[in-house]
């Protein structure tokens, strides 16, 4: 079985479009129960550009899955997610101009500070997971920290499918722009390559390995078809659909995907 964590930041997104108090991304906790999501997944920026401390504790309080909180390893974000205590604590490189989580967090380079957040979570029970490319080299320092879960970056997979499979990738990223489709087939491959080694690394490693960003009905069969991974993190294809078909049939339609990918997992 491959789990499912929902994230509802988007709720929120349009939420602060009006800075009202609709659509609140609590309400939703139950349509995730009912629809079968595993997991609720949240991301406090420091921007609080869209979840807000307010929503981060009132689902942490009231909700019936497990809570995971993407982060950053700033040391005010950190005390909050201290205090909280969600199940899980993803953390994730952030600045403030992108538009969502560019890139996996440089474990190499911060090894220091998550040493310490790692310690510091896991004696207040939340486990941790690190948000990280597809490379040997950054999950075989986070498999040597013993955190419990590493998600793979699924981020440039999804960009070089969106860009084989329609026009709109050409203009968002110009550096696929030039590739013909061959091109564009080749280093598909090879990045579907990379995932399923850095997913049997992972697990060499005794880490739990999840994956997730850009995912959506079109291009997550691949990813779940890859033995070893064990949850998927999927926002904004499911928010994105859930305006056209409610949100429960947008679970549900992913879940029915999933579900129906695994049968055809090859070990
Ligand atoms: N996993 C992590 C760690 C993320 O930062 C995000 C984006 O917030 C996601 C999964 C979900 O990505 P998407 O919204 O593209 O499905």
């Amino acid at each position: 079985m491959v789990k499912l964590g929902v994230n509802i930041d988007h709720i929120a997104t349009l939420r602060e479009a009006r800075q009202i108090n609709e659509p609140d991304p609590v309400m939703a906790l139950g349509i995730l129960k009912e629809a079968g999501a595993d997991q609720v997944t949240i991301h406090l920026r420091e921007d609080r550009r869209h979840i807000h401390d307010r929503d981060a504790r009132l689902i942490v309080e009231t909700s019936f899955l497990p809570v995971n909180i993407e982060c950053s390893i700033n040391p005010e974000i950190i005390d909050i997610i201290a205090q909280l205590k969600p199940h899980r604590a993803t953390l994730v490189p952030e600045r403030r101009e992108e538009v969502t989580t560019e890139g996996g967090l440089d474990v190499v380079k911060y090894r220091k500070e998550i040493e310490e957040i790692l310690k510091r979570l896991n004696g207040e029970g939340v486990e941790v997971s690190l948000f990280i490319d597809p490379s040997r080299e950054q999950i075989l320092e986070a498999g040597e920290l013993g955190v419990q879960m590493i998600e793979l970056h699924t981020g440039r997979y999804a960009n070089l499918h969106l860009a084989l499979n329609s026009n709109l990738n050409r203009t968002h990223h110009p550096i696929f722009s030039d590739w013909d489709r061959e091109r564009l087939k080749r280093e598909l491959e090879q990045e579907l390559r990379l995932l399923r080694d850095s997913v049997l690394l992972g697990k060499e490693m005794g880490l739990a390995v999840a994956a997730g960003h850009g995912l959506n009905y079109q291009n997550v069969r691949e990813i779940v078809q890859i033995p070893g991974v064990e949850e998927l993190n999927i926002g904004h294809s499911i928010i994105a659909n859930s305006i056209f078909l409610g949100l429960k049939n947008a679970i549900e339609k992913m879940k029915r995907i999933i579900d129906e990918s695994v049968k055809f997992q090859t070990d």
